[in-house]
């Protein structure tokens, strides 16, 4: 497979994507053009992946078969009626968060396919999970194509877009819930007397191995809970406090607040 890829903006997460793209072989360096706001962040991105700086957007587009909008969500407006029609036939994966796919189609009516992507940042070092949709059904080159582009970030899932802001909170806002938690760790194990760093480091990792092995076991969260606990002992202590002090509706109550903020932010863009 090989298709010329255009990003326009190359920020934190167009540069993850498209230095993951380089590394996998994905996409060869002279196939792979950016351009930015103030031309800075393309710079660097074509420095980190050989690829180059085009002069415009209108002639990136033009000269790309999949185009990656990687600028903030605000700037999506920003897209000229010229490059617009430029976008017409092509490939057009958008990052931006909280942006739907009726209003890209907005900005650009006739583009072959549109699809929204939430990305996360373990994207960085190649160990993402994105979520995403597409505005219409794709075509297998397309299909293929969205998920060879994906899979250079990481592992990625087709949902459907409602579904994207509760998959927005897994995914998207998942990697500030699991630093907190190991924060929130590394905060009650120096109150008793242990190095935070290393308490991090022991919760990190913990993390780390457990969900491994969820991973590798595909046996139910329960079973491995369970295989933890024994009666009365220190585990059963941790787990029946968390109960008691109301950790499950917590979670519940803090995840449908995330969910009704994204499509808060959805419906104001
Ligand atoms: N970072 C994350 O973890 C994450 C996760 C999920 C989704 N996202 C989404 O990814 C997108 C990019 O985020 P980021 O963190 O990469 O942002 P960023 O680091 O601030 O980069 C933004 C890039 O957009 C360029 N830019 C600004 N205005 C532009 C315009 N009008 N036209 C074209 N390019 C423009 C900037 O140009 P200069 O370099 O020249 O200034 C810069 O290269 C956002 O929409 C965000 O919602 C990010």
């Amino acid at each position: 497979m090989s298709f010329k890829i255009g990003f326009i903006g190359a920020g934190n997460m167009g540069r993850a994507i498209a230095s993951g793209l380089v590394a996998k072989g994905i996409c060869a360096p002279a196939d792979l053009r950016c351009v930015s706001a103030s031309g800075k962040g393309a710079e660097i991105m074509a420095q980190k992946t050989g690829g180059s700086v085009a002069a415009s957007k209108r002639e990136l587009i033009e000269n790309s078969d999949v185009v990656i909008l990687a600028f903030k969500p605000q700037h999506l407006e920003t897209i000229t009626k010229e490059e617009a029609n430029a976008l017409a036939g092509k490939l057009v994966i958008s990052v931006l968060a909280g942006r739907t796919l009726e209003s890209m189609q907005a900005v650009a009516p006739d583009a072959a396919n549109l699809v929204r992507v939430m990305p996360n940042t373990p994207s960085q070092i190649g160990k993402g999970v994105s979520t995403y949709c597409f505005s219409k059904d794709p075509s297998a080159q397309e299909k293929e194509t969205v998920e060879a582009i994906l899979s250079s970030l990481g592992t990625a899932y087709e949902v459907a877009e409602e579904q994207l802001h509760i998959a927005t909170v897994i995914n998207g806002c998942g990697p500030a819930f699991y630093f907190r938690i190991v924060q929130l760790l590394g905060e009650a194990a120096e109150k008793r007397g242990l190095d935070k760093t290393l308490a991090m480091k022991l919760a990190a990792e913990t993390a780390i191995g457990s969900m491994e092995l969820f991973n590798a076991s595909g046996r139910d969260p329960q079973d491995l809970i369970d295989e933890v606990v024994s009666p009365n002992g220190v585990t059963h202590a941790l787990l029946t406090s968390l109960d008691r002090n109301g950790f499950p509706q917590i979670m519940d109550t803090s995840a449908g607040d995330a969910v009704s903020r994204s499509v808060e932010l959805s419906q104001s863009k």
